[in-house]
């Protein structure tokens, strides 16, 4: 497995590779590896002939207070962990080849990001629209990989992609879990062994949700309080947010349609550490009510 350094060189592998035909399935990272990338690795292989993935700690979408400098990074562990997952190379850019001096360019994907994670994190998805779509030029891919974790994440992509009618398919894979339920993510690293154990009440208040959507309760501000108050039995959780939208827009309407997708999401503190997941969930049609469904 190489591991490219430049933009050029990826680019012109890219180029060739693709004169023969290859498609090229692209899974960015901030490295870190963890199983849940390795899932994407293998999910990427299901669709590309060739599978790259990135390695790059983006610094355009960490806000000046938050942990780029603290972001576990190790390239020998991550590029042993990518190729066993069957990885055929490694782009890992340098920060000044990816933001030399005088890079003033700027991407701002509008109304999706205001909210959720964006109201949170206000300059965040600029910087991830920015690098993927810088990304996205280094490698050419025909499809790229993100993982339903981080899933506004994955509708700004997709917005971004629309938008800017770039030639790639963006296909999000399920969220990878710990034994306990907790979504895995290269931040776990930094909750203690009592704290990672403590924070699968995460998950569990998400599917605490789900089994009330499920047994029909449609108003998003009771299904939002059921959930706040799973997550309030761990006594010290900071609360960032909880939210129940639509899953494809994140639209917050008070009360759900039978049929309807949504998404239940979660940004929490469990001690210093910030965790945030999500499920999806269709609000179920009355019982009895199948001539409904059908037409
Ligand atoms: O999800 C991530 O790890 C990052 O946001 C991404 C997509 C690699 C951009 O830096």
């Amino acid at each position: 497995m190489e591991i490219i350094h430049s933009i050029e060189t990826a680019q012109e592998i890219c180029f060739n590779m693709k004169k023969k035909g290859a498609k090229i399935a692209f899974v960015p990272t901030m490295g870190a590896l963890h199983h849940g990338h390795l899932s994407l690795i293998k999910k990427a292989k299901e669709y590309g002939d060739i599978v790259i993935t990135s390695i790059f700690v983006n610094p355009t979408q960490f806000a000046p207070n938050e942990d780029f400098d603290a972001y576990p990074r190790n390239m020998n562990k991550d590029a042993a962990l990518a190729e066993k997952a069957g990885c055929d190379m490694i782009f890992a850019p340098k920060q000044s080849e990816m933001y030399p001096t005088h890079f003033h360019t700027k991407i701002s994907i509008g109304n999706i990001t205001s909210k959720f994670e964006g109201a949170q994190r206000p300059t965040h998805f600029d910087g991830v629209a920015l690098i993927v779509a810088k990304l996205f030029h280094a490698v050419t891919a025909d499809y790229a990989i993100f993982g339903q974790k981080d899933y506004q994440q994955t509708l700004v992509i997709k917005q971004m992609v629309r938008d800017l009618n770039m030639p790639i398919k963006i296909i999000v894979s399920p969220t990878i879990r710990e034994e306990n339920g907790l979504a895995m993510s290269s931040r776990n690293e930094y909750l203690s062994l009592n704290n990672r154990k403590r924070a699968s009440i995460i998950y569990r208040a998400l599917l605490a949700g789900k089994m009330l959507i499920e047994k029909g309760e449609c108003e998003a501000k009771n299904i939002n309080s059921h959930i706040r108050q799973t997550l309030n039995q761990l006594p010290d959780i900071h609360i960032q947010y909880v939210a129940t939208a639509y899953a494809d827009n994140l639209e917050e309407p008070q009360r759900f349609l039978p049929g309807e997708h949504v998404v239940m999401l979660i940004a929490a503190y469990i001690g210093e550490t910030r965790l945030i997941d999500n499920i999806i969930v269709a609000v179920p049609f009355p019982e009895g009510n199948s001539s409904f469904i059908a037409g």
